[in-house]
């Protein structure tokens, strides 16, 4: 079952890469106008590979691939 949404706030991934796509790519300000991540907070380390990866649909990830995925970003 892929992950593709912040199911607490019912908000799609591919909803947070368009407003992501128009310029607003802070997560703080996309939790601010939609929700999302403000629930469970499940979705947060998602929603930066998203944000990292323009991928809205992602498979389940271990957090070590989360990592793997953010952190040559969090180093530049
Ligand atoms: S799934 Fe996004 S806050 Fe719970």
């Amino acid at each position: 079952m892929p992950v593709n949404r912040c199911i607490c706030a019912n908000v799609t991934f591919t909803e947070l890469k368009k407003l992501a796509d128009a310029g607003i790519r802070d997560l703080d300000e996309l939790s601010r106008r939609t929700g999302c991540g403000t629930g469970c907070g499940m979705c947060i380390p998602y929603i930066r590979v998203m944000l990292a990866t323009g991928q809205a649909d992602l498979p389940v990830l271990t957090s070590k691939q989360i990592n793997q995925i953010l952190a040559p970003l969090s180093s530049s």
